[in-house]
C-alpha cells in the first residue's frame, strides 16, 4: 500500500511568455495545443538525485517511515546524475537508507509506473517490507533549446511515494505495463549510448537532444492510455464508475482529455497540473498524485488509476486502492 507521497519541483519558474523570447513560439499556441502555460527548470548544480532525495524524504515524512528502516529504492529515470553508479544509491546515501537496496529503472515517462510494478511485487513475495520509488526526470537538460517542436513541452521535477507491505485491502490492484520496440524511431535520444557515443560526431548530427514525431506519438497515446485503462480496470474486477480518481501522465492536455472522454469521466475524476509543470515524464504521475493527496483530493481508501505512455514505445496502467 501507498503509505505516504512526496514531490520536489526546482524552484526555477521557465513561462510561456519566456519561451517567445527564444523560439518562435507563442503562448496562445502552446495552451491550446498542449495545456502548458509554465514548466520548472533545475538549477545547474542541481542533478537527478537531488531532486528524488527531496522527494524522497517528503514521501518518508508523510508516511511516517524512519528513512533507516527503508529497505528498496528504486528511481525512474533516464537521465542519472552519471553513467554508473545509478541516481537511487545517491538517494540512499543522501538520505541515510543504510540498509537499502537500490537501482534505477529506465522506461521513459513510464519509468513510475514500471517502477511501482517491480516494487510492488518485491513486496508482495516478501523480498522486501518496503519501498521508495521516485519517478525523476531533468529534462531539460535532454531538448535542443531552439527547436520549437519538442522544447516548449517539457519540464524538471521529482515524485515520490513510499510503498509498505498492505494492511489489507489497500495496494496496486492491477497493473498492465507495454511496450512496442518496432516504434524506437518516433522518440529517442541517441547520442551518449553504446551505439553512437559521444563525440564532435555527434554533437555536429545534433544527436544530444531529443528527437519526437509528435503527431505519430499522440496518436499512439491516445489509444494505448485509454485501452490500457480500460484493462487495468477490469483486471481490478472494477468498473470505470468504481473508479474516484484518473492520474494521468501529463504530456498533453488534449491527450489527458481524450483519455477521460474514452473512459467517461468528467473534470472532478481527472487530476490535471500540466499547466504549471510541462511534461515531467516519469516523474508526472507522482508529483500528480502527491499534489492531490496533500490537497486533501485523493483520500485513503479511494481507487485511483494511473495510466502513461513514453518513448519505446511504452505504456500502461494501474489501479491503486490508495
Ligand atoms: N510554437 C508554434 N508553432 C509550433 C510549435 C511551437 N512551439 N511547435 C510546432 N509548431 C508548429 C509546427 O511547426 C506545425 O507547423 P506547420 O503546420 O507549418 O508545419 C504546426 O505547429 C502544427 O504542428 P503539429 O505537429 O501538427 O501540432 P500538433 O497539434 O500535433 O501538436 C504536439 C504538437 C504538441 C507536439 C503534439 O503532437 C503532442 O503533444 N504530441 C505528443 C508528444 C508527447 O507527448 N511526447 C512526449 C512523450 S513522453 C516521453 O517519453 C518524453
Amino acid at each position: 500500500m501507498v503509505s505516504g507521497t512526496g514531490h520536489y519541483l526546482p524552484e526555477r519558474i521557465l513561462t510561456n511568455a519566456d519561451w517567445e523570447k527564444m523560439v518562435d513560439t507563442s503562448d496562445e499556441w502552446i495552451i491550446t495545443r498542449t495545456g502548458i502555460r509554465e514548466r520548472h527548470v533545475a538549477a545547474p548544480e542541481e542533478a537527478t538525485s537531488d531532486l528524488s532525495t527531496k522527494a524522497a524524504l517528503s514521501a518518508l515524512e508523510n508516511a511516517g517511515l524512519a528513512p533507516e528502516d527503508v529497505e528498496l529504492i528504486i528511481v525512474g529515470t533516464v537521465n542519472p546524475d552519471m553513467k554508473f553508479p545509478s541516481a537511487s544509491v545517491f538517494v540512499q546515501h543522501n538520505i541515510g537508507s543504510a540498509r537499502a537496496a537500490a537501482f534505477d529503472v529506465g522506461g521513459a515517462c513510464c519509468g513510475f509506473l514500471y517502477s511501482l510494478t517491480i516494487a510492488d511485487a518485491l513486496i508482495g513475495t516478501g523480498v522486501y517490507k518496503n519501498a521508495v520509488v521516485i519517478g525523476t526526470e531533468i529534462l531539460t537538460r535532454m531538448i535542443d533549446w531552439t527547436d520549437r517542436n519538442t522544447c516548449v513541452l517539457f519540464g524538471d521535477g521529482s515524485g515520490a511515494v513510499v510503498l509498505e507491505k498492505s494492511d489489507g485491502e489497500r495496494g496496486l490492484l492491477s497493473s498492465t505495463l507495454q511496450s512496442d520496440g518496432s516504434l524506437t524511431h518516433l522518440l529517442y535520444y541517441a547520442a551518449e549510448g553504446t551505439r553512437y557515443g559521444a563525440s564532435h560526431e555527434t554533437l555536429d548530427k545534433g544527436l544530444h537532444a531529443m528527437m519526437m514525431n509528435g503527431r505519430e506519438v499522440f496518436k499512439h497515446a491516445v489509444r494505448q492510455m485509454a485501452d490500457s485503462s480500460i484493462k487495468a480496470v477490469e483486471m481490478a474486477g472494477l468498473k470505470p464508475e468504481d473508479i474516484d480518481l484518473l492520474i494521468p501522465h501529463q504530456a498533453n492536455i488534449r491527450i489527458i482529455d481524450a483519455t477521460a472522454k474514452r473512459l467517461g469521466f468528467g473534470d472532478d475524476r481527472v487530476v490535471v497540473n500540466i499547466d504549471k509543470t510541462g511534461n515531467t515524464s516519469s516523474a508526472s504521475i507522482p508529483i500528480a498524485m502527491d499534489q492531490a493527496h496533500r490537497a486533501g483530493r485523493l483520500q485513503k481508501g479511494m481507487n485511483v488509476l494511473m495510466t502513461v505512455f513514453g518513448g519505446g514505445l511504452t505504456w500502461g496502467a494501474a489501479v491503486l486502492k490508495f
